[in-house]
């Protein structure tokens, strides 16, 4: 039975250089709530791509002296290897050169232009090359802006004024669209002002890689009109209406840097077509190294690949989902890296696993004993397990990942303090069944806790399950079966020995 639609998307990204950890976050971000939602029954599309136009991508093929086309395919698959590697189960994958994306770009262009939103004026402002962008005075003094000129020249634009009211009493009136709260008011703040019109053309003259307007050849699309687009023309708009109908609107996963475009531009551009603004904008913070952003002319870039063959792709993915709180900023340090991966999956969970079987092969002949009748302790560890699924649940529909993976742990911890207390090696000596009780209590929690993290750690929760017999278990607790035997295995999640400096 499918309980509801999840349409989730990242940014498309730039490719004019190769992808960072900023990239991999929003990606793996995604395909962790499409997994759950996918586990919990829901009518599942998640949607990544790149955006391929505009000056930035067309300045990088200069310097490689390609054409920006070649240089695009041939960085195109850094970001599709890199999230093969990271495990990611997107249903689609757009470029914005794509023939099917440009034709929705150029037909809705043509639809806004005939309804009347889009015109034609010469307009001498200050222009960011750096930004690809028309900036305020303000904007200018504020010394954020690099390589500012002032440009004069005609361009069309999209009247986003116009939108203005409709707009903030969006807003106002659905509290949970932009996301966190803090980015919302943002929003409300930004929106005090009145809003300029929008310039979505570039003279060919001055910038040729881009798609082309339909009513004026002399010009092409502004890069993010263009590249807005691909969220409705991947799924379907003006193509196909029973699957675009079947999942728009959807969750627009970005980052905090570009919640203007999302939550101003795309949302009017949403109106003047007359189209049903997205779910919910959600915007995350920065992954900073020590208190700087991540940027490749501070030399300070993380790179995936390099993580991921130290130390396997599912601590990769756990470590970034459970360090950021979403919506804040999060440090990322090597030191970091390894204190959460030893305290969590080296020793709460790993050796949870380790400890449970090592007893079960000790004690009981490497075969899962049976349940039997449980005391008040296990009344307790079964009670908590029960309440985990749908907790873990409301959480992730709520976008509270770290929240919700802190949850399972807290259950994973709660079982090493029971198997403290109830001590089974001790208990086998006396009492085989008694210990046997609480083996079965431990690792059947363990099995519904991996069953949690399955959407994290993908690969790791597909080894666990194998190894306790039951691969397609569920989140019923008593679905672990006594009777099997356990295979040996090498350890799951081998601690990390830091060398300590001298
Ligand atoms: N192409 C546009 C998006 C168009 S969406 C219709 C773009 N691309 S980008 O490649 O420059 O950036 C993509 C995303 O990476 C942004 O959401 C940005 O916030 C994110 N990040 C870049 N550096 C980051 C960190 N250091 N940490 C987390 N995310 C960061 O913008």
């Amino acid at each position: 039975m499918i309980k509801s639609r999840f349409y989730v998307t990242t940014p498309i990204y730039y490719v004019n250089d190769a992808p960072h950890i900023g990239h991999a976050y929003t990606t793996i971000l995604a395909d962790v709530l499409s997994r759950f939602h996918r586990a919990l029954g829901d009518d599942v599309f998640f949607l990544t791509g790149l955006d391929e136009h505009g000056q930035k991508v067309q300045q990088a093929a200069e310097k490689r002296g390609l054409s920006p086309q070649a240089h695009c395919d041939d960085l195109a698959p850094r970001f599709t290897d890199l999230w093969k590697k990271l495990g990611i189960f997107n249903d689609d994958f757009i470029r914005t050169t794509q023939e099917r994306h440009k034709r929705i770009v150029r037909s809705i262009l043509q639809k806004v232009y005939d309804g009347g939103d889009i015109y034609q004026k010469e307009y001498e402002g200050l222009y960011s090359v750096a930004e690809e962008r028309f900036i305020t005075e303000k904007e200018a003094e504020s010394g954020q802006f690099r390589e500012v000129k002032t440009i004069k020249e005609k361009n069309y634009f999209f009247k986003m004024s116009k939108y203005q009211d409709r707009l903030i009493k969006y807003i106002e009136d659905n509290p949970g669209f932009i996301r966190p709260e803090h980015r919302r008011n943002e929003m409300l703040g930004f929106l005090r002002q009145p809003l300029t019109d929008l310039c979505i053309s570039r003279p060919k003259a001055r910038l040729s890689w881009g798609i082309e307007i339909p009513f004026d050849p002399d010009y092409v699309t502004y890069v993010w009109f263009d590249a807005l687009i691909n969220y409705i023309s991947a799924i379907g708009y003006g193509s196909d209406d029973v699957k675009f109908g079947r999942f728009w609107p959807g969750v627009h996963l970005i980052g905090k840097d570009i919640l203007t475009t999302h939550s101003i531009y795309w949302t009017t551009m949403l109106f003047s077509l007359d189209l049903p603004l997205p779910e919910v904008i959600f915007a995350h913070g920065w992954w900073l190294m020590g208190e700087s952003k991540m940027s490749k002319s501070l030399g300070n870039v993380v790179r995936p690949l390099d993580l991921i063959e130290q130390h396997g792709v599912d601590a990769v993915r756990y470590y970034l989902m459970s360090e950021m709180n979403l919506g804040a900023d999060a440090n990322f340090t090597p030191e970091n890296f390894i204190k959460r991966y030893n305290s969590d999956l080296a020793n709460d969970f790993g050796n949870l696993l380790n400890r449970v079987s090592g007893l079960i092969a000790k004690n009981h002949g490497g075969i899962i004993p049976d349940a039997g009748v449980a005391t008040l302790a296990e009344e307790d560890v079964a009670s908590a397990g029960r309440a985990l699924g749908p907790k873990v649940e409301g959480l992730i529909r709520d976008y509270k990942v770290d929240e919700a993976i802190n949850e399972v742990m807290n259950l994973v911890r709660q079982v090493n303090k029971y198997m403290e207390t109830q001590a089974p090696w001790k208990l086998a000596k006396t009492d085989l069944p008694a210990a046997g009780r609480v083996l079965y209590t431990a690792t059947e929690a363990l099995r519904l806790s991996a069953v949690l993290l399955k959407a994290v750690m993908p690969e790791k929760v597909a080894t666990v399950l194998s190894i306790l017999g039951v691969p397609d278990s569920g989140l019923t607790w008593g679905e672990l079966k006594s009777g099997v035997a356990l295979p040996s295995f090498p350890a799951l999640f081998p601690r990390i020995e830091v060398e300590k400096k001298a």
